[in-house]
């Protein structure tokens, strides 16, 4: 039976059911928003509010099947039948409808009811039904429906029958159907043996509210759920490979295509035979099926690879899979080839895969580009430093050369390991860790050092206690009348500050704005009686504190006399504004031009300037930055409105407005700036324009990479941007004048020219030039002494490389005809020496050899080289010996 048609025949079960249907809900994606889960892992995970009465379900029954990902067991793919990385999950559900009874009752119906009736037709024979040891109103209901002897229905261990998410939630004790699967697989009611009792359906009697989990059942319960209900998963993968007679999940219709498309690529074949290798390509064989299809489907619901969370398990899952097709012998790019096959098999039922194609093939590409270049480099120097390691007898690879690998060759830790364990070594994992730890804390320190902030809070939060929180009027003025409340030097208070001394102050309100969302610090001063202080930075070091820091420029502070007058400078702040707001529009435009997927990872903004980090994984072509910059001043030119307003995060949610990931709020309410109504939402603290006209200008000057998935886009704005341009059209005038162009437009014609004419006279040039060096044949041939019969030419060739010198020595030795010759000329050009030897047949006949000449020069030229017994070339660094190797040339040929 086909896994479309088990799908189909399970959703139809419960959705069509007369007496109790059940409402068909559609697979939710891998993401959904819970805190405690990076992916959905079980079919009830949609479903969790309506288990913990937090929501009312719109129907008291469901159906769905569900997309999960698993990964804690990925290192036992491909070695059992069962562990996949993504599966999907069928499900029934009751939320406070049937119970235990009715959920036996259903699935016992499915299971046994004969293929040509629309059931799963499996033999009662080889079924047990497993229940927590001690739920007596289970297993009487189990002997009931199923008219099964008290001996087949299993009582099993909470490990084995307790279910929770693993985290808090709903959960209770389950019953799970084991398929006995026969005594090749294991021993006679041995539960445990895995292979041969294995579950396909899990019953879950929801009854408990879990307050904290250790494990899925050690927990902690709380109480008991508002109702109790019915969660069930049913593992497709499983039922498919039992009732497609396979051994495994790997070979069933859906996975094993790709199986056979990396047999083709490789041109090893799957399950050749039982040797302890074809096991292990098996078992790789397994691996890139099951993470093909796991990555494709992250991708596709908006994973992107990266080096945190979600983005790591999808860079896991893809390279393991790259890596396994070239421990299998194929070293192309594999995804292309392969990852085609698997959307083939799954588009079916998840339509999006082909719709999105584009994007998730590129995201694929990508990352396996990238990891190819990181293998190549890396992979020589694990060889070497395993190679080492073996060879001082030892079998652990040190905690510093793994920290190296990952450090400056992007070495995932997973990978080290597992190349370490295939070399027949291990880790000191431990090490490791403790350079990870330091490298992390000494980023912090460095972090912590530029922000000029002391590591210690506690005088912030002494200040914060005494007086409250500062009053914060950035959004409303700029200008206050403001109390002194505290002074600090080093950390400590201070009563004065002489002029030219830095100190920090606290006021008890101020217009000041505090860096934060990326937006930089206010400038501007602030007046005390006598004096006044330039704010250099403004800080937050705790929560509802604003500090500044400031320099005496003017007088000297004694402690105030009545109230301080602050004022930021305004030019500063409307800059500040403009670049914050044009951050939004081009994250906006940025959204418009490359799909909903290219989202912000970090920012910084200050007056004339702004930078916007996004998750991407390829460069951005000249005519995508072009639309970018075009959709973003078409934004200003439309001059949207901009405004902010305050809601729950919730509200701001369903607004669409784009919380980024790691800026914290207020729990209570959030602030939302939009631009142009929903063309651009997105929680902001910053300060903004009122206007997009009032950015001025967008000019994209700066797209690059950041690493680790992500892109940099960096623009002026304001009149900076204007600035920008006007710059650059002063080169271009320049470029003009000095080219004698009387238009802009003729400089490019008229540069491609100019470099054209370039090369053509630099390859004249060195027609010329050889054929001079070849006039000087004639004379250097003159230039020989005789010694014992023999012409010796020793010659200087000044200027000339490699190649001229070669094409002198043949020329000059030309030119002795049947006279025995021996010929050395050395040239010197770019610092370096080359030196050619040659002889004739008269001289070889004397038992003169060029090859042997050459290594009595070399060492004098420090040097080395070789060659023939008629010609031999080498290469030197000592110039200043060439004349000592000249004069020992005759000397050579004389004591041959
Ligand atoms: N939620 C239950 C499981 O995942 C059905 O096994």
């Amino acid at each position: 039976m086909s896994t479309a048609e088990i799908r189909r025949r399970f959703t139809s079960h419960f959705a069509d059911n007369p007496t109790l249907p059940h409402e068909n809900v559609r697979s939710a994606s891998l993401l959904l928003d819970d805190p405690n889960l990076l992916f959905v892992n079980a079919g009830m995970v949609p479903f969790k509010p309506y288990f913990l009465g937090q929501a009312t379900p719109p129907y008291p029954r469901a159906t769905s099947v569900q997309k999960c990902i698993r990964t804690p067991d990925i290192e036992e793919v491909g070695k059992t039948t069962r562990h996949g990385t993504f599966f999907e999950m069928c499900g029934n559900f009751s939320f406070g409808d049937y119970f235990k009874e009715g959920a036996i009752t259903l699935a016992w119906d499915l299971v046994t009811k004969p293929i040509a009736d629309g059931g799963f037709g499996f033999d009662e024979s080889v079924l047990y039904p497993s229940v927590l040891d001690g739920d007596d109103e289970a297993v009487a209901l189990w002997k009931r429906i199923s008219g099964l002897p008290d001996d087949r229905i299993v009582r099993l261990p909470p490990s084995e029958n307790y279910w929770s998410m693993g985290v808090p939630g709903p959960g209770g004790p389950c019953s799970e159907i084991l398929i006995d699967r026969g005594p090749e697989f294991g021993a006679d009611r041995d539960w445990d043996a895995g292979d041969r009792y294995l579950e396909f359906w899990n019953l879950v009697f929801m009854q408990d509210d879990i307050s904290a989990a250790r494990s899925k059942y050690d927990v902690d319960i709380s109480g008991a759920l508002p109702q109790k209900s019915i969660d069930t998963g049913l593992g497709l993968e499983r039922v498919a490979y039992l009732l497609q007679g396979k051994s495994n999940m790997y070979e069933t219709d859906v996975v094993f295509p790709v199986i056979e498309k990396a047999e083709e690529l490789t041109g090893k074949k799957y399950g050749a035979s039982d040797s302890v290798e074809s096991w292990e390509d098996d078992v790789r064989f397994r691996v890139v099926a099951d993470h093909i299809r796991s990555s494709m489907m992250l991708i596709g619901d908006g994973v992107t690879p990266g080096n945190e969370g979600r983005g790591y398990v999808l860079r896991r899952l893809l390279r393991r899979a790259i890596r396994n097709v070239r421990l299998l012998g194929y070293a192309d790019p594999a995804l292309p080839e392969l990852m085609p096959v698997s959307r083939d098999r799954m588009g079916e039922t998840y339509t999006e895969l082909h719709s999105d194609w584009d994007r998730i093939i590129r995201v694929a590409n990508a990352e396996e580009e990238t990891f190819r270049k990181t293998l190549t480099s890396g992979t020589q120097i694990f060889d070497l430093a395993a190679g080492e390691v073996r060879k001082g007898g030892g079998t652990v690879l040190s905690g510093a050369e793994a920290f190296q690998l990952h450090d400056t060759y992007g070495f995932p830790i997973d990978l080290t390991l597992e190349m370490a364990s295939e070399a027949g070594l291990t880790v000191d994992e431990a090490g490791f860790r403790g350079l990870m730890a330091e490298q992390r804390e000494r980023a912090k320190a460095d972090a912590k050092a530029k922000k000029g902030g002391h590591a210690d809070l506690t005088v912030y939060r002494e200040i914060l206690d005494a007086n409250g929180p500062t009053e914060w009027l950035a959004y409303e003025t700029l200008t206050t009348e403001s109390a002194p409340l505290a002074l600090l030097q080093e950390g400590r208070a201070v009563n004065a500050l002489g002029n030219g001394e830095v100190g920090e102050l606290v006021l008890n309100r101020t217009p000041f704005y505090a860096e934060s969302g990326g937006q930089v610090a206010d400038a501007g001063i602030i007046e005390f009686d006598g004096g006044r202080f330039e704010v250099l930075d403004v800080q937050r070091p705790v929560k509802g504190l604003v500090v500044h820091q400031v320099r005496v420029v003017d007088g000297e502070y004694t402690g105030a006399k009545g109230d301080l007058h602050a004022q930021v400078d305004p030019d500063w702040r409307l800059g500040a504004r403009q670049a914050h707001s044009g951050t939004h529009v081009v994250h906006a435009a940025l959204r418009e031009v490359l799909g909903p997927t290219a989202l912000q990872s970090g920012s910084y903004n200050r007056p004339g300037y702004l930078r916007l980090d996004f998750g991407w994984t390829t460069g951005l072509s000249a005519g995508q930055l072009q639309e970018l910059e075009e959709v973003s001043n078409n934004a200003l030119r439309a001059d949207l409105p901009v405004s902010w307003d305050y809601m729950t995060l919730s509200q701001a949610k369903e607004w669409g407005a784009i919380a980024l990931f790691g800026e914290t709020y207020d729990d209570s309410k959030v602030r939302v700036v939009e631009i142009g109504g929903p063309w651009s939402r997105e929680l902001c603290g910053g300060t903004h324009v009122s206007h997009s006209s009032q950015i001025g200008s967008i000019v994209i000057n700066g797209e690059s990479s950041v690493g680790s998935g992500n892109r940099r886009i960096e623009a002026f704005t304001g009149i900076e941007g204007f600035r920008y341009l006007a710059r650059e059209r002063d080169i271009v005038g320049q470029l003009t004048d000095v080219l004698k162009a009387t238009q802009p437009s003729e400089l490019v014609p008229r540069v491609t020219d100019l470099l054209e004419r370039l090369k053509s006279a630099e390859k004249e040039i060195e027609k010329v030039r050889v054929a001079q060096l070849l006039a000087s044949a004639g004379s250097i041939a003159d230039s020989a002494v005789d010694v014992d019969g023999v012409a010796v030419v020793a010659a200087r060739a000044a200027g000339a490389g490699g190649g001229d010198v070669r094409t002198l020595v043949t020329d000059v030795r030309a030119r002795f005809g049947d006279r025995p010759a021996v010929v050395v000329v050395i040239g010197d050009a770019d610092g370096k020496v080359s030196i050619v030897t040659a002889t004739n047949d008269g001289a070889r006949a004397k038992g003169l050899s060029a090859n042997d000449l050459l290594r009595g020069l070399s060492p004098v030229l420090g040097g080395k080289g070789g060659g023939k017994d008629d010609l031999a070339q080498g290469g030197g660094t000592e110039i200043a010996a060439v004349d000592e190797a000249l004069a020992l040339v005759p000397k050579l040929v004389a004591g041959a």
